[in-house]
């Protein structure tokens, strides 16, 4: 992560969330607000704030133009995180302590309504002229994100969850907020329908890429994830590498995964067995062969923009990023 674009725009993000949230103290409202600048505190990459100013400026305007949806997609996505935490009983977050568990559910789950409410309040803050479009866009992205969230835990229960369906579980969870930080930074810049139209399906590819990767990391990463690894297998996500595992498993494999499934009593020798399946019937390397596809296809978009070779390669970079990070 060392781009110069990443740690410029990122510096500009962490100082308009900072100043944006001054606007809700920590202490007031009961500590109300407490767990949404801890959680804001703790940052994380900033991907999606960074993608909408990035993509204002592809489109030859000043970033600052594209601070509100920067903005609100930010508290957006850490709005997600606080309340699929929970979902997903996760006890760590970007390498500490969830906000349910370091409060308590209830305030995580007022806490995220708050900051849900404070992603309007900041994309309010939008050139009017592109507020009905901007909102019209958030919000359908909102309700297609907990349609997503849905999904993903009801396959929790299911055997014979099939790839299509968990490619179009994560495009709604994860891939269409991706999506939608790049068309609202281009929408926030004045671009015309057809042009926003090319920057969501670029983001629809990175989307997805993305959260393969993230189910990737959820199985094999390191400590640098700063999330419990194996969480995903734990709970019996259907994650591209589980649902390859037992479609292309042989018959050891498969009975791994049907002996584990639903079983809590052991997470160590489950997270093992489970992750030993998935490489012995190439699960890794299968999800890595999609994900070229997919970031080949946001190259295709990236080269259908027709932007100058700078923007270009910095959102080629960004590409590459999706699939190499380690966090
Ligand atoms: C995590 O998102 C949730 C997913 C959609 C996979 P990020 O990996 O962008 O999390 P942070 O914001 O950088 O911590
Ligand atoms: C998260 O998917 C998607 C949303 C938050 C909407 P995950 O459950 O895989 O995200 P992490 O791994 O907890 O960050
Ligand atoms: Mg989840
Ligand atoms: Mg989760
Ligand atoms: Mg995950």
């Amino acid at each position: 992560m060392s781009h110069p674009n990443l740690i410029r725009l990122k510096k500009h993000v962490e100082q308009a969330v900072g100043q944006f949230l001054n606007q809700w103290p920590e202490g007031v409202g009961d500590g109300l607000y407490d767990p949404i600048h801890y959680l804001m505190q703790l940052r994380g990459k900033q991907l999606r704030a960074v993608m909408a100013l990035s993509a204002a400026e592809a489109e030859g305007q000043h970033f600052s133009e594209a601070m509100p949806v920067a903005l609100g997609v930010e508290l957006f996505h850490n709005f997600t995180l606080m309340h699929d935490d929970i979902m997903d009983a996760a006890p760590i977050r970007r390498g500490k302590e969830t906000v349910h568990v370091k409060w308590n559910e209830n305030a995580a789950i007022l806490s995220g309504d708050a900051m849900y409410t404070l992603s309007h309040i900041a994309l309010s803050e939008l050139n009017p002229s592109y507020v009905p479009a901007a909102l019209k866009l958030f919000n359908r992205t909102a309700l297609e994100v907990c349609l997503g969230q849905q999904s993903d835990m009801a396959f929790e229960s299911r055997q014979n969850v099939r790839v299509d369906e968990y490619l179009e579980m994560i495009r709604l969870k994860t891939s269409v907020l991706v999506a939608a930080s790049l068309a609202l930074g281009a929408i926030a810049a004045g671009s015309s329908e057809e042009r926003v139209k090319i920057w969501y399906e670029l983001g629809e590819q990175l989307g997805l890429a993305f959260q393969m990767q993230d189910d990737l990391l959820d199985t094999f990463g390191g400590d640098a994830v700063g999330k419990q690894i194996g969480g995903d297998i734990l709970s019996d996500k259907k994650t591209f590498l589980r649902i390859h595992a037992w479609e292309n498993g042989d018959d050891a494999v498969r009975q791994t995964l049907r002996n584990w499934d639903g079983n809590r009593t052991d997470p160590v020798s489950k997270i093992e067995a489970v992750r030993s399946s998935m490489i012995q019937a190439g699960s890794d390397t299968a999800a890595k062969a999609v994900m070229t596809t997919q970031i080949d296809r946001a190259k295709a978009c990236i080269d259908q923009l027709q932007l100058t070779e700078d923007h270009a390669e910095w959102f080629r970079y960004l590409a590459s990023l999706v699939t190499q990070r380690d966090s």
